[in-house]
Order: structure tokens, then C-alpha cells, then sequence
């Protein structure tokens, strides 16, 4: 259970006292998972003074901004989360395709700062990290672990990161700046995105030393319950605002590349609310779920050769596969003027929309392209929605344009690579690669869980069997109203809301 995060009562009553003293000394309040899926509930006197706090700053109150509800300037806060529909212009499909936006996230300009604090929070109100003590380790491919790191800062507690070596130059630059030990708080394990076992190592390693502890966001369930009940209700608050506004509109179908699988977590939600179907996006060149496959990619973020433990796999309805060519090609044509003026003049794509592109990172084309075969897998209509996030934009990418125009478009991209990139890419995305799964197809994939976890990770055969029934994950959300009282409880004990 302590592995796995599902502690719902106080495990040490003098850990939690020094946590809640240390919170004190630093005025830091927590906010509870349901503040964090509806914004408008957070005290009036805490929104009032978050509007003076820089989004990007290592200031407490910014725990508050860890939600869907930023605005565009990521200070203020909107109505309803900031999206994008995609237009058959874009698409080429009929179906509206609609990404929600996670760059608007504080701190870390990605949304995983949402799964660092839903693995962190539980652990703190049931005593089982002290800030004063422990160190945070914060395995990652790249984001999680800066949002880990950002808490961590925020916390004044120490803090470590583990990701990849081959991981983008900005994920790097960033960990330089917020980490308190550039030489030691950095672990850059071997490989790419696709070398998660080599993570997990690096973590049996650390786990070795008394005072770490390990937030292992493939294995810690505050990670899918937060995206569950936050992301889940922020994607079903994004339908419901275009469904009033046309007519009969169906949540049709929900994707998302799989990292920690954290984010797919969003889809039992919309599936229980909504009906949707759950779509899991992985790598051609890594085909996981598909193929038992493995491999290389760059579609950074999204982790494979391995099934994460949170991944509620008998709840997925299909996998699509997506090649990194056409997740690089179509985010490099979006920066550049030429992809821009020749989405504009040739498909009538309009401005607001080539702008908004800017929101897309590289896992994020993979999300819209897996929408886009899903729209015409199923031969979806104008009625019929697919919704995906948008984890993190462009500006995370900068150091690979140059990569990608090398090896993409051989060193020169003009209108008529454009032209070439879309044709082949976007207009070219098939169904091919993209797989409904029936019951035995999700037991294959469950079952290939077993080897990560049960064999390399010494998980137990009964809690990894566990996961298979759907009544494991129901009551997995009694979780998060109990942890909820319990922040409720920490933060009246730190006395700092009575100020
Ligand atoms: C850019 C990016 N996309 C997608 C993902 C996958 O999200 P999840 O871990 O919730 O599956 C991650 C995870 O770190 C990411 O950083």
C-alpha cells in the first residue's frame, strides 16, 4: 500500500506534526483535490491574493493555480478551461476535434505539475514525507519531474529529479534553475523516452538511502485520481460549454498519450459522465500495447516498453498508434511562417486557430492525430467529439527545430515541404496502426503488466491481479473525498487559514 500510495489514515502521527509545523513556519496551505477541479470553490481571500503572484514563481499560493481554469495570461482565472476546436480545415475529418490547453499550468508550463501534487499531497496529510527529512526523488521523462521539483521548491524540501539524458534541452535548462544542487539533483539516466526501466532503477537505487522517498507517478494512485477527478471533470466542463452551443453534440471518444497513464485516467470520467470512448496513444516506433513492441521515438513525454501500474487497461477501448515523423513534421510546419501561411491560404485554416498551435508540444500532435484516426476509424460526423489535452506547447521544443529540420525535411522547409508534410502526414493518417481492443486484447495487455511489475518491481501478485476488475478502480475514488477531509484537516491544524 505505501508503495503504491493508497494510504487513506495517518501512518506516522509525529511525521505529520513536523510536516504540518514546517507548512506553518512557511505559510503554505494545500489546496484539496476538489478545490483543484472547480476553482470557483477556492476561499475568495486566497484567489484575491494569487492575483499578485507571478505563475512562474516558487510561491505557495501557487499550488492554487494547479488546475484547468487559467487564463491565457496564466494569472487570472476563466469560466471554463482554455481550449481549441479544431476545424475539418485542420483535421480533414468532420468530427470537432477539441484539445484543452495544459501550457496554462503554473511554474512548469505543462500540466504534470497536477500529477506531482496528487502523488505528493496524500503523502503528506497521512505522514508519510517530511518535508524537514526526506528527499523527494521524481522519476520522470521530463515533465513530472519538474512539476516535482517545482513542489518540492515550493516546500522548501530537497528535491531530485530522474529523466532521461536524451530529453529536450529546455526540460534541463529549467531543472538548472529550480533545483537547489545542479550537480546531484539532476539524475540523467541512460536513453530516451522510450528507457523507463532504466528510471526505475535509478529509483531502486535512491530507494536504497533511509530518507528518500520515491514518488513513482507509474505507480502512485493520487496520480490517476487526480487526473480523474480534475482533468476528468475540466474535459467534461470544456463538452458541456460547446454542447450548448450546438445541438446534440456527442462526447464521442477521449485520447491520450500514455506516459504514466496518469492522464488517461481523465477517460473513466468522461466515460462514466459521458459515454466515451477511452483511446490510448503510443509511438509506432515503440508499439507497446500494440505489438508488445519496443523502440525509439520522439514523441517526449510518453514512456514505453512497459504498462504503468495506474494504467486502468480493462477500461480502454483502443489504441492508436502514431509515428514521430508526423508529431515532429506537423509541430515544426505550425512555427514556421511558411507552414503557417500555407495552412491559411491553401486550407482556409483560420488565424485564431494556426495561433493556437503555439499550445502544441509534440505529444500533443500525437493526441490530435490519434483524434483524427479515431474520427475516421469510426466514420465520425459533425456531431460526434473527440476531446484531448494538449500537455505541454512548442516553446518546450525549441532545441529539437533544429534536429527536425535535418532529418524531417533535409535541412530546408519551404511552402512546398509544407505541402509534402501535410499531404503525407496529416491528410495521410490513417487508420492503419489503430486498434480496438476486445476483451482479449486488453488481457494481453494487462498481462504484460505482470512482468514490470510483479517480477522486476516486486509488486504483489494480488495487487497487481487486483486491478483487473473494475470494482478495484470505483472504489479507488473513495480515496479522494477521504484525502480531501484529511487536507482539510492539515491545513486547520498549520492554523493559517484563520489569519
Ligand atoms: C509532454 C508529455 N506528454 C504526455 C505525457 C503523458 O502523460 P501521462 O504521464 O499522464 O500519461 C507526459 C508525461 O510526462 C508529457 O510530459
Amino acid at each position: 500500500m505505501s508503495q503504491l500510495g493508497l494510504e487513506r489514515h495517518v501512518v506516522n502521527p509525529d511525521v505529520l506534526a513536523r510536516t504540518i509545523a514546517h507548512f506553518r513556519e512557511r505559510g503554505i496551505v494545500l489546496p484539496t483535490f476538489a478545490e483543484l477541479a472547480d476553482p470557483s470553490t477556492i476561499p475568495a481571500e486566497i484567489r484575491a491574493r494569487l492575483a499578485a503572484v507571478d505563475p512562474d514563481d516558487a510561491n505557495p499560493l501557487n499550488l492554487f493555480r494547479v488546475h484547468w481554469y487559467n487564463a491565457a495570461d496564466r494569472t487570472g482565472l476563466v469560466d471554463v478551461p482554455g481550449h481549441v476546436v479544431l476545424p475539418t480545415s485542420l483535421t480533414g475529418v468532420a468530427a470537432p476535434i477539441i484539445v484543452a490547453f495544459g501550457e496554462r499550468f503554473p511554474m512548469i508550463t505543462a500540466h504534470k505539475v497536477l500529477a506531482a501534487y496528487g502523488c505528493l499531497a496524500p503523502r503528506l496529510v497521512t505522514g508519510q514525507f517530511d518535508p524537514s527529512r526526506h528527499k523527494a526523488i521524481w522519476p520522470s521523462t521530463g515533465n513530472y519531474c519538474r512539476g516535482g521539483i517545482a513542489v518540492s521548491r515550493i516546500m522548501d524540501c530537497k528535491g531530485v529529479a530522474i529523466l532521461p539524458e536524451g530529453m529536450s534541452q529546455e526540460r534541463f535548462d529549467w531543472l538548472e534553475d529550480w533545483v537547489l544542487d545542479a550537480d546531484n539533483d539532476i539524475v540523467r539516466t541512460f536513453g530516451s523516452e522510450s528507457n523507463v526501466k532504466e528510471i526505475y532503477d535509478a529509483c531502486n537505487a535512491l530507494d536504497l538511502v533511509p530518507d528518500n522517498v520515491i514518488f513513482n507517478q507509474f505507480a502512485e494512485f493520487g496520480n490517476a485520481l487526480v487526473h480523474r477527478v480534475c482533468t476528468g471533470a475540466a474535459l467534461s466542463h470544456v463538452y458541456r460549454h460547446n454542447a450548448a452551443t450546438h445541438e446534440g453534440l456527442e462526447l464521442f471518444a477521449f485520447t491520450s498519450a500514455t506516459g504514466s497513464a496518469g492522464t488517461l485516467s481523465a477517460g473513466d470520467f468522461l466515460k462514466d459522465k459521458h459515454g466515451t470512448k477511452i483511446v490510448a496513444v503510443e509511438a509506432t516506433q515503440c508499439p507497446t500495447l500494440l505489438r508488445n513492441g519496443f523502440g525509439e521515438h520522439n514523441i517526449q513525454g510518453i514512456g514505453d516498453k512497459h504498462v504503468p501500474f495506474v494504467h486502468n487497461v480493462m477500461n480502454t477501448d483502443a489504441v492508436a498508434g502514431i509515428d514521430d515523423a508526423a508529431s515532429d513534421s506537423l509541430y515544426y510546419l505550425c512555427k514556421q511562417p511558411e507552414g503557417r501561411a500555407y495552412l491559411a491560404e491553401r486550407h482556409g485554416v483560420p488565424q485564431d486557430v494556426l495561433a493556437a498551435t503555439k499550445s502544441f508540444g509534440l505529444s500533443s500532435w500525437a493526441n490530435i492525430l490519434a483524434a483524427i484516426k479515431v474520427a475516421k476509424f469510426y466514420d465520425l460526423g459533425p456531431d460526434q467529439a473527440v476531446i484531448t489535452v494538449a500537455t505541454d506547447g512548442a516553446a518546450l521544443y525549441g532545441s529539437e527545430d533544429k534536429k527536425i529540420l535535418r532529418t524531417r525535411f533535409g535541412g530546408t522547409f519551404d511552402k512546398l515541404s509544407a505541402a509534402e508534410a501535410w499531404g503525407r502526414y496529416l491528410l495521410g493518417n490513417d487508420i492503419d496502426w489503430f486498434q480496438e481492443l476486445d476483451t482479449i486484447d486488453r488481457q494481453r495487455v494487462f498481462n504484460l503488466g505482470y512482468y514490470t511489475w510483479v517480477e522486476q518491481q516486486g509488486v504483489s501478485l494480488e495487487a497487481f491481479s487486483a486491478r483487473a476488475k473494475p470494482a478495484f478502480w470505483r472504489e479507488l475514488g473513495d480515496l479522494v473525498p477521504a484525502w480531501d477531509a484529511m487536507i482539510d484537516d492539515f491545513n486547520a491544524r498549520t492554523g493559517l487559514l484563520d489569519d
